[in-house]
């Protein structure tokens, strides 16, 4: 088999509490991400959902080198990222980069559309700035855009002009792995279809491989081969698509897909009301993390931390009673 391009071996992040730095180590720290395992091949697109603030965004800001882990690796393409220095890092930068949420937050205001374009390149120092207008141009053709953008700030365009040029400043740098991190959510939903279809588009054109965050089991469906689901900073399941969706093991899976908007079965998205917010402080001790709300628990659910195992093909799941599991 050949090496995935992305492998996160029990990545692990901590915040100080409420301070939004980041300790190395240390107490009264915010376990955000709680030793993720997982791996992405070439040109393959991994789903990951999880509810508010389980995760999503800080496992993405960690993958993308914004935030340094406190523990585990990050390999990509083999090489392991954990272990360079800021120096040995530089080369890597430009071939991981991150597409957010919202554009209005992420574009600079102040910049035109092509200072943001060549942005990038200036800060990495790609390329030949006599040539940035021209490459620029060419990135706002690859999304679908007029080179007549360039010369105006971001509030002159739609949201989805923004999104757009957004993903074509995370291409400037020639990346390998995109991070999406709800790169669709801020939009109205002929919008998001675009969009999803522009990066589909762009994933086949350009090989690129992708971590597609979002809360939306559509647009997850329609994009990712494979999604990971997390939980207050573990990755509980890990499936194919279609398997997860037709037969989630995990019950906080379960409890997840009934509280999204179900486009997934063809059906109008029927509006369920959101998951009770998770206790805090992060559950400690040798518990399941999920043991407090899952219906399913055993006793030995609150005494013993469930491994992640496999249950059918690529299918794992950390769960000592998973559903359709007794059988
Ligand atoms: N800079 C920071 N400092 C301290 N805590 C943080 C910081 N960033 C995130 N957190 C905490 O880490 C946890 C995970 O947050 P994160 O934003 O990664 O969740 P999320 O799954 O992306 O949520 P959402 O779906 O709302 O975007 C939360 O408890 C959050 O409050
Ligand atoms: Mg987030």
């Amino acid at each position: 088999m050949s090496t995935p391009l992305l492998a996160l071996q029990d990545l692990t992040v901590a915040f100080t509490a409420g301070a939004g730095g980041l300790l190395r180590r240390g107490r009264g720290s915010l376990v955000a991400i709680d030793g993720v395992s997982f791996e992405i091949g070439r040109g393959e697109c991994l789903g990951l959902i999880g509810e508010s603030g389980s995760g999503k965004t800080t496992l993405g800001r960690a993958v993308v080198q914004l935030v340094a882990p406190r523990d585990g690796r990050i390999r990509f393409g083999g090489i392991d990222l954990t272990a360079l220095s800021v120096r040995e890092l530089r080369p890597y930068r430009p071939r991981l980069q991150i597409v957010f949420q919202d554009p209005t937050e992420s574009l600079n205001p102040r910049f035109t559309v092509e200072e943001i374009l060549t942005e990038p390149l200036r800060l990495l120092r790609l390329g030949n700035p006599e040539g940035w207008r021209n490459q620029a141009s060419h990135l706002l053709d690859q999304v679908g855009l007029p080179p007549a953008m360039l010369d105006r700030p971001p509030r002159y365009y739609s949201g989805g002009q923004r999104q757009r040029v957004a993903i074509a400043r995370a291409l400037a740098t020639e990346p390998e792995l995109l991070v999406l991190d709800e790169p669709t959510s801020g939009l109205d939903v002929s919008m998001q279809a675009r969009i999803l279809n522009l990066l589909r588009d762009l994933q086949g054109r350009l090989g690129l491989t992708y971590l597609f965050i979002t809360h939306d089991l559509g647009a997850v469906s329609y994009l990712a081969r494979r999604i990971a689901v997390l939980y207050r900073g573990t990755l509980v399941e890990i499936a194919p698509t279609r398997e997860l969706v037709a037969h989630p093991a995990h019950p906080y899976t379960a409890a997840l897909f009934d509280a999204l908007p179900r486009f997934v079965r063809g059906r109008d998205p029927v509006v369920r009301p959101p998951l009770p917010a998770a206790p805090l402080p992060h559950p400690a001790g040798p518990r399941c993390p999920y043991a407090l709300r899952c219906p399913r628990a055993l006793d030995r659910c609150h005494r013993e931390r469930p491994l992640r195992r496999l249950l059918a093909p690529s299918h794992e799941v950390a769960c000592h009673n998973p559903l359709g599991g007794e059988g």
